[in-house]
């Protein structure tokens, strides 16, 4: 696989795969956080936990969050707290898109992650879509009140204590976050909820899909609309590249068959192992330095 003649205006998308291997799990794969919710322990309402064990999504959903914001901030907890420790680096697949824009073939990155760590690559922001939203601000849910990033995790880090303390029946009447202008308890990360919409950027940004080349679709599972909507904007002359360790979209059109026109699948691999082939195949490897040095 080589990017050569056909990479001059590459667009790319990602999801959680592109960081489960700096250990944060993604959303659908065993194990997953979707998988690992626990409706029992986060939950004291019967029908809220009947839901969660229907759909597991139901836990960021909005409808929930406004009837009780407690089961989201309890599954979203480590993340929010690892995210404060910086715990996390950005991977070989986070780097392999900041080569591309050094080499002026990067026209946008659509994430759908809210972990931020494209950043720590130092890429530039402007080229990067959030399309879910980012942890790295906070506000009310309810009246877009901001709150300190610090504030929050000091308040998240005390329930973890207050947690064991409080009645079961009720553990979220003393665990929420009021909202230190509107007092409800709506204060969350600025992610975005089934149900709410996308921020306004990621509409206007799409059409400029129309002048993709290359896709890269890295690490999901194609699942989530309207962001799996952007492997069918761009050209049907454009590649499109999944890599992912499964096939993924092929009910949007994506054709893994032997004659396949214009798509390739990366194999049974790992975004990272892929993404370093590549950058061996693109001779950049002494940029590769560069991440072994961190
Ligand atoms: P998913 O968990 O749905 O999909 C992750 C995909 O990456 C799966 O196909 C995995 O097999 C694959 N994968 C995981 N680790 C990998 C690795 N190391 N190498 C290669 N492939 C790997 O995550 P997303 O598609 O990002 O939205 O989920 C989309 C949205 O659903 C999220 O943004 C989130 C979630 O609900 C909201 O919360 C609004």
């Amino acid at each position: 696989m080589s990017l050569g003649n056909q990479g001059k205006s590459v667009f790319v998308l990602t999801g959680a795969g592109v960081s489960t291997g700096a250990g944060i799990p993604d959303f659908r794969s065993a194990g997953g956080l979707y998988d690992t919710v626990r409706p029992d322990l986060i939950t004291a309402s019967f029908l809220q936990r009947q839901k969660m064990r229907m759909d597991p999504t139901y836990v960021v959903e909005r409808d929930m969050f406004f009837q009780n914001a407690f089961p989201y901030l309890e599954v979203r907890r480590p993340f929010i707290l690892g995210t404060h420790q910086q715990q996390w680096k950005a991977t070989i697949s986070h780097w392999f898109m900041k080569f591309l824009e050094e080499e002026g073939k990067l026209k946008r990155l659509f994430t759908q992650n809210i972990d931020g760590l494209d950043y720590q690559t130092g890429i530039s922001p402007g080229r990067v879509t959030n399309v879910h939203g980012s942890i790295a601000r906070v506000s009310c849910e309810g009246c877009g009140q901001e709150m300190p990033f610090d504030d929050f995790c000091t308040q998240v880090r005390a329930n973890i204590k207050d947690i064991y303390k409080v009645d079961p029946e009720a553990p979220e009447e003393s665990t929420n976050i009021p909202c230190p202008s509107c007092k409800r308890p709506l204060v969350k990360p600025n992610t975005i909820l089934f149900g709410s919409c996308l921020p306004e950027e990621f509409f206007e940004r799409t059409p400029e899909l129309g002048q993709a080349d290359l896709l890269l679709v890295a690490g999901t599972s194609l699942v989530v609309s309207p962001a799996n909507s952007v492997v069918n904007e761009v050209p049907s002359s454009c590649m499109r590249v999944i890599v992912n360790r499964e096939q993924v979209g092929r009910d949007l059109g994506i054709d893994y068959g032997i004659s396949a026109a214009r798509d390739i699948w990366s194999g049974e691999r790992t975004c990272d192992e892929t993404f370093l082939e590549l950058i061996k195949l693109m001779g950049w490897q002494d940029r590769l330095r560069r991440i072994r040095h961190l």
